[in-house]
């Protein structure tokens, strides 16, 4: 026998125990009664996500705020439900916050505009991941001591890197410096910045090597990768030309063999899951902030 009733229709409740419930949902209603229980965040993910998810549920958790994260698969999605729909409804939940990634059609500013709870854009098309450059710049702080002047070399696929867009904005505002390397297919159009015309130039000026997911997923034609590695990517020969205080960054996820080998992982020059413990601290502090009002 189960210990507690089920409900599977309306059937099996009396007019009192109907009110009764009433009279909690109303109580629940006035929310300043339990300012400080029942938080939540809502995690909308429209897009394959492993390490900003997970590190924002962590985040949330150590926060206390109860992450709700949308199963993009089981969802009325597969009904034919929009996005916007989506998202009102589960606004409408009431999450003290929602989190989210999607595509560059998505108008996540006017949708902030009409939600009472803020959004953080956690990676929405090529627009920006300004979560990833957040992290990466305190995981370059934390290892260098400084940011102002500091040499980030961005390599690989930087015109359809969102992580790339990102770094662009915040370089100006914390005043590190920023130069590309990188197939003529794969450099931005309208940022000016230093382009290199070869590796070991540019390795030579780096004080931070950090190399881009090719995106395949946004590429307009299928691109020929064969030779990328040895062009554009690390592996041990580059390794042995990189400088011993250079350090190695990657947003992830890797292409093993393309953007770098696995041996550039395990490099002590490597900051790759440093990168990805440092995302937990620095989206707990951005929610805790956000939610203080204070950004
Ligand atoms: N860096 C990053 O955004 O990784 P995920 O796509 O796994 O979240």
């Amino acid at each position: 026998m189960p210990s507690r009733s089920s409900l599977l229709d309306l059937k099996s409740l009396n007019q009192s125990q109907i009110q009764k419930l009433f009279e909690t949902a109303e109580a629940f209603s006035q929310k300043s009664q339990f300012a400080n229980q029942g938080k939540t965040g809502a995690l909308l993910f429209f897009e394959p996500s492993t390490r900003t998810r997970m590190s924002f549920e962590v985040a949330c958790m150590r926060l206390g705020y109860y992450p709700l994260v949308f199963d993009i698969n089981s969802s009325s999605l597969e009904k034919g439900e929009t996005l916007e729909d989506s998202i009102l409804n589960i606004n409408a939940l009431g999450p003290d916050f929602l989190i989210i990634r999607c595509k560059d059609d998505l108008d996540l500013a006017k949708l902030s505009q009409n939600l009472k709870a803020p959004i953080i854009n956690a990676g929405w098309g090529v627009k920006g991941h300004p979560t990833q450059a957040l992290l990466d710049t305190f995981t370059m702080f934390r290892r260098k001591g400084k940011l102002d002047g500091l040499r980030v070399l961005i390599m690989g696929d930087i015109r359809h890197s969102r992580v790339a867009a990102s770094h662009f904005e915040l370089a100006k505002i914390l005043n590190y410096k920023i130069a590309l390397f990188g197939p003529k297919d794969f450099l931005p159009q309208e940022e000016k910045v230093t382009v290199f015309d070869s590796m070991e130039k540019a390795l030579d000026w780096a004080e931070i090597v950090m190399c881009l997911r090719a995106q395949f997923e946004r590429h307009q034609q299928k691109q020929d990768l064969q030779n990328y590695n040895q062009d554009y990517g690390l592996n041990s020969q580059r390794l042995s030309q990189l400088k011993k205080e250079t350090l190695i960054f990657h947003p992830g996820p890797i292409h093993h063999g393309v953007e770098m080998t696995k041996e550039v992982l395990d490099d002590p020059r490597s900051c790759v899951l440093q990168q990805v413990q440092n995302g937990v601290y620095v989206r707990q502090a951005l929610i805790h902030h956000l939610m203080k009002g204070e950004l």
